[in-house]
């Protein structure tokens, strides 16, 4: 194994009661708070009452910014930066999804540079300085909350793109599971289909296996397949919730990684259904997922697949290679379709194949996806003709 540097300078606070020491943490920065939220879904379940008694008890000036997107866009990110200018803001609060938390997490770099904060994602601007951003998880899925990681759409350019910098790793991150028991049953589905793809991603790329990494992998992936079900069964159900929003954090923190770049393939594919059709990006990446697997199976990338198939699913390693990947790609679908119920294919969403060249083309940069299977424009459009297709 090469040599890495791991640095995950997060603090958590995991479990219920533990946001009386919001306040105490974002005064660490100074005086003056920026507090990001939603949609309203923290004023219903008193997450904003509790977050605001604790930045007040510690004599904290707070500036709002609500109503932040599903799928943030540039735009709220230029309110929030003005914001931020405005009222020299010290330490940007996020209190919600990936959503909000992305936002949140470009606002703090945009408060610290005088051009225009897209630049980041079209010209790949670095990131090199942002405001202490502190979070407070409502929804397990993007992992946002412990990685360096944020996604914002453009709508006038039909992008959704992503950044990363260390300087966007969230400084605090509360985490209490019984704040994710109202979400609903679709977005629980759906997030626990971002965190499975994103353990995928890291598990099926080119990469000098370990041992250890890739059973600790495995073990997330059947969290997620264990507790995802039941969680939407049984929405307030403390434990399945914990450990969806614990995984949910290792499964995109840079460990699973090791010395490895990182090379996904499925989020671009992904990304590019969101920015033009506005789909929800764990279901989105549900429905490319057993396409991409089906796709990529050859001679090279075939003990991995069976390897899934062995140490995930649990198929009898003595059946054939090619029986047990069949079982492995099924056994994945009927989890995705079957028992988190997400709509399997794309035709339901409006999405027509007028614009798969163009979409390709933009997934793949002009260029190739490099990965587990390298991704030419070609290969990404089948990808997406085999998603308009219901699974067998
Ligand atoms: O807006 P509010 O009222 O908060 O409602 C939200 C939203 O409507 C609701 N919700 C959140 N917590 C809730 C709740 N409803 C009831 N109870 C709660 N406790 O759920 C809806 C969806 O929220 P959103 O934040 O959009 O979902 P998610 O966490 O899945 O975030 C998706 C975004 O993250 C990006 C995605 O592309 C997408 O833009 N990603 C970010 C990544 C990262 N930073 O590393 C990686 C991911 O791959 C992903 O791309
Ligand atoms: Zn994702």
């Amino acid at each position: 194994m090469d040599n890495f540097i791991y640095n995950l300078p997060t603090k958590v606070y995991f479990g219920p009661d533990q946001l009386q020491h919001l306040g105490e943490e974002a005064a660490k920065y100074g005086k003056n708070v920026l507090f990001c939220y939603g949609g309203g879904s923290i004023k219903k379940n008193g997450l904003y009452d509790k977050a605001m008694a604790s930045l007040n008890e510690a004599g904290l000036h707070v500036t709002e910014l609500s109503g932040i997107e599903p799928n943030p866009k540039i735009e709220s990110v230029y309110k929030g930066a003005e914001l931020c200018k405005e009222n020299h803001i010290d330490c940007v609060v996020a209190v919600g999804g990936g959503s909000v938390i992305d936002c949140a997490k470009i606002i703090a770099a945009a408060a610290c540079v005088d051009f225009d904060p897209w630049e980041f994602f079209s010209k790949k601007t670095p990131i090199e300085k942002a405001l202490p951003v502190i979070d407070v998880l409502t929804l397990a899925a993007t992992g946002t909350e412990m990685d360096d990681c944020a996604v914002i759409s453009n709508p006038e350019t039909v992008d959704k793109m992503g950044a990363a910098s260390p300087a966007l790793i969230p400084k605090v991150s509360f985490m209490d599971p019984a704040v994710t028991f109202s979400v609903p049953a679709y977005q629980t589905a759906a997030g626990s289909a971002d965190i499975l793809n994103h353990i995928m991603e890291d598990y099926f790329a080119p990469r000098p296996n370990l041992f250890m990494l890739d059973r600790f992998m495995e073990g997330l992936m059947q969290t997620v397949i264990r507790y995802a079900p039941i969680a939407m069964e049984d929405p307030e159900n403390y434990e399945a919730r914990a450990n969806l929003m614990w995984a949910s954090s290792w499964a995109i923190n840079g460990f699973n990684r090791g010395a490895n770049p990182k090379v996904w393939s499925m989020h671009p594919i992904e990304h590019q259904l969101t920015a033009n059709y506005g789909i929800t990006h764990g279901h989105g990446l549900a429905i490319v997922t057993p396409r991409y697997l089906q796709y990529v199976r050859n001679e090279k990338t075939m003990p991995r697949l069976v390897e899934f198939g062995v140490w995930v699913w649990g198929i009898d390693p003595a059946l054939s290679d090619d029986e047990i990947v069949d079982q492995a790609i099924a056994k994945t679908e009927n989890f995705l379709f079957d028992q988190l119920k997400l709509t399997d294919n794309l035709k339901g969403f409006g999405v027509s194949e007028d614009r798969f060249d163009a979409m390709a083309e933009k997934a793949c940069k002009k260029g190739i996806i490099h990965g587990f299977f390298d991704l030419g424009k070609e290969d990404i459009k089948a990808i997406y003709q085999a998603c308009m297709q219901p699974h067998a």
